[in-house]
């Protein structure tokens, strides 16, 4: 039997858990958590996720703020507006939305970022410190995915994972995590990339295979063995004239042939997606109350 991962399901656990903690401190008349989004020039599908990112918020009661720069805006600009909410006390959590336009460097943008702030995880400290297993912001769509198998009970012990895609933001954070030497981890991991010249001959000896290569339906069912999990975290628009839209999404999995085979699976929409605002928001908790803390030792 396969059982389908609902990423939905889990993500509002957390959400809920987290608005309780929050109206605890409201409760308390104590400040709250709060995040702001900084989002360059006027890229439909940025500007979707960033609205999602501050409804997430309010709706849990954190504090946020969304800013909506124009696109000319120069990389002295924002790095500028970076440094204010680096030290405006109000704001626990920075991220800015990826992509940026041409002329802005990004590695400079996410290096000006405070570390104690950075809740996408991407400064190169935090990077760092999770490559040598120390305390970190984990990236939001790897914790997402590592809280999944976790909440499944996935064996990672020992057990082959296979990561298909090698970006910063998801492939090698994930292989990272699931690397070190802890519980919920401890996997031997592969990462794979465009580069393979038969990918089968990995993703075939996965135990726990995780796609992330934005490809429709890139992995499928002769790819992968008999009673593997697998977790999908492409997004992809696929043309569907039947539906109002005009077009579907998708995941890197063909789902329906590939779940015949599969032990574990996560659905596209609603298995690894819901998961990554929700561990931005638990991100934003943490940085809260690791300020906090910083400030009353
Ligand atoms: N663009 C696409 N995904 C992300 C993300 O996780 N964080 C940021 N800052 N930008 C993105």
């Amino acid at each position: 039997m396969t059982v389908v991962i609902d990423g939905k399901k889990i993500a509002s656990e957390i959400r809920e858990e987290l608005k309780s903690k929050i109206e605890w401190l409201k409760s308390l008349n104590i400040r709250v958590p709060g995040l702001v989004t900084i989002m360059v020039g006027d890229n439909p599908a940025s500007q979707s996720y960033v609205k999602s990112k501050g409804k997430a918020c309010g709706e849990i009661g954190m504090h946020s703020k969304v800013e909506i720069l124009p696109v000319e805006t120069s990389e002295q600009q924002l790095l500028e507006m970076i440094d204010f909410y680096n030290s405006n006390d109000d704001y626990h959590g920075i991220l800015v939305q990826l992509p940026l336009p041409k002329h802005i460097n990004e590695d400079k943008v996410i290096e000006r970022i405070s570390p104690s702030k950075d809740v996408d995880g991407f400064h190169p400290i935090n990077v760092g410190n999770l490559v040598i297993g120390k305390d970190t912001f984990y990236p939001c769509t790897p914790n997402g995915i590592v809280e999944l198998i976790k909440r499944y009970k996935i064996e990672t012990s020992g057990k082959h994972v296979v990561v298909v895609g090698r970006s910063n933001i998801v492939g090698k954070p994930v292989a990272n995590m699931l690397l070190q030497k802890k519980e919920g981890a401890n996997a031997i991991v592969t990462i794979c990339h465009s580069a393979a010249e038969n990918i089968s001959i990995y993703t075939k000896s996965a135990d726990i295979l995780i796609a992330a290569i934005g490809k429709a339906n890139f992995i499928t069912a002769d790819m992968v063995k008999e009673g593997v999990a697998v977790i999908d975290v492409g997004i992809n628009r696929v043309e569907d004239s039947s539906l109002p839209k005009g077009y579907k999404i998708v995941g890197d999995v063909d789902y329906v042939n590939v779940s015949k085979k599969a032990s574990f699976i996560t659905p596209v929409p609603g298995g690894v997606g819901p998961m990554t605002i929700a561990m931005l928001l638990q991100n934003t908790f943490l940085a809260y109350i690791k300020i906090t803390k910083q400030k009353l030792d």
